[in-house]
C-alpha cells in the first residue's frame, strides 16, 4: 500500500494500468489498494475517468535515506515509521539497546499521540510532524532547567524560516499564531533525573493538517500549510529542526537556560498579558512579567512577583471569551 502511495505522492494523474505495471500486480488489486488507502489511512484519492488517479494533494512522504544521508548534519540516527503508538513511546522503548545517543523517531501517523497533561496529541497520516529526540542529561537538574523552553525557540526559529513569522510561545511549550495553536511539545524522563537519565523531547507541528481534524482537536488550531498557502515538505522540516536544535541545545548546555532568557521572552506572545494559571483546582491571577533563569514563568498576583513551574501548568488569558 506504502509503494502505491509513493507513486502517487506527485499528486498527478496516474492511470491503473500503470500503477498496476509499476507494481507488478493486477488493475483489480490496485483499486483494492486504494480502497485501503483511503479507509484505513483518511487519504482522499480523486477518480477521473481516461485519466485515472491522483490525491486531492500532493504529498511529502518520509524519506529515511534522506534523513540518514552521509552528508546530513548533526549526524543523528533517525527511525522512520509509517505507524507507531507514540513516537515519544518509541524512542523511550529505544533507549535501553541504543547504540547511539542522540537520536530521534519519527512516524506517519500515531495511534495514540500523547500531548501535555494527559491529552491525546491527533495524528492523522502523512500531514504533519511527530517527532521524538533522545539526549542523554549526566549534568543532573540544571541541564533540565529551561529545556522545553530552549526546545521551544528552536522550533519557532525553523517555523518562522519557513516563513510564518506572526507565530510566537505561549509558556510554557506551544507556538501559537494568534489564539491557533502551530505546535505544542513534550518532554518525558526515563532514568534518575538527579543523577544520568534521558530525556525524550516530542514535537508535533500541524504542518499540512487538513480539516477533518477540526472535530477532534479540542482547541483552536492552524498548520504551516494554512498559514503560508503551500504544502511543505516535512523532510526538510526535520533536517532543520535537528540543526536549530543541536544549536539552540548547544547554547543551554555550555551557559544555561539564562543565556537564552532574553530571547524567551522576546518572543513570550503573553508577555504583559492578564491571565490565569491553572495550577490544581484553584487558579492563579496575575500578569505575565517574564520568566526566570530555569525558565519558571514570573507573575505578578496582587502587587507580588510569584514564580510557578512544573508540567501540569497551563496558562489561559484571562479575556478570552
Ligand atoms: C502538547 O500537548 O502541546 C504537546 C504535544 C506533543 C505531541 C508530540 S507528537 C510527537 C511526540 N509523540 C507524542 O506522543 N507526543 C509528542
Amino acid at each position: 500500500m506504502l509503494a502505491l502511495l509513493k507513486l502517487l505522492q506527485d499528486g498527478q494523474f496516474h492511470s491503473g494500468e500503470a500503477l498496476g505495471v509499476a507494481l507488478g500486480i493486477s488493475r483489480a488489486a490496485v483499486w483494492k489498494q486504494l480502497q485501503a488507502l483511503q479507509g484505513e489511512l483518511g487519504i482522499v484519492i480523486h477518480k477521473v475517468r481516461g485519466r485515472g488517479y491522483r490525491l486531492e494533494a500532493p504529498l511529502h512522504l518520509l524519506d529515511a535515506q534522506r534523513l540518514n544521508a552521509p552528508a546530513v548534519t548533526p549526524r543523528w540516527l533517525a527511525h522512520v515509521h509509517s505507524r507507531v503508538d507514540s513516537t515519544n513511546a518509541e524512542a523511550l522503548r529505544l533507549i535501553p539497546a541504543a547504540q547511539q545517543i542522540p537520536f530521534y523517531v519519527v512516524a506517519e501517523r500515531q495511534t495514540n499521540g500523547r500531548g501535555r497533561r494527559g491529552r491525546d496529541w491527533v495524528s492523522p497520516f502523512g500531514e504533519n510532524l511527530y517527532y521524538s529526540l533522545v539526549l542523554r542529561i549526566d549534568g543532573g537538574m540544571r541541564q533540565l532547567e529551561g529545556l522545553s523552553l530552549v526546545v521551544g525557540l528552536a522550533l519557532l526559529q525553523v517555523i518562522r524560516d519557513v516563513g510564518v513569522v506572526s507565530a510566537g510561545l505561549k509558556w510554557p511549550n506551544d507556538v501559537l499564531v494568534g489564539k491557533q495553536k502551530l505546535a505544542g511539545i513534550l518532554l518525558e524522563l526515563s532514568g534518575d533525573p538527579a543523577d544520568v537519565c534521558h530525556v525524550v523531547i516530542g514535537i508535533g507541528l500541524n504542518v499540512n493538517m487538513r480539516a477533518h481534524g477540526q472535530q477532534t482537536i479540542g482547541q483552536p488550531w492552524t498548520s504551516l500549510q494554512g498559514e503560508l498557502g503551500r504544502v511543505l515538505d516535512r523532510n526538510e522540516l526535520i533536517l532543520a529542526l535537528n540543526q536549530q536544535l543541536e544549536r539552540y541545545l548547544a547554547i543551554q548546555l555550555n551557559e544555561s537556560f539564562a543565556a537564552l532568557q532574553q530571547e524567551w521572552q522576546d518572543n513570550h506572545l503573553w508577555q504583559g498579558s492578564a491571565v490565569a494559571l491553572t495550577a490544581g483546582s484553584e487558579p492563579v491571577q496575575g500578569v505575565v512579567l517574564g520568566v526566570d533563569r530555569s525558565g519558571a514563568i514570573r507573575l505578578d498576583v496582587n502587587g507580588l512577583e510569584q514564580s510557578f513551574s512544573g508540567g501540569e501548568l497551563s496558562l489561559r488569558l484571562r479575556d478570552d471569551s
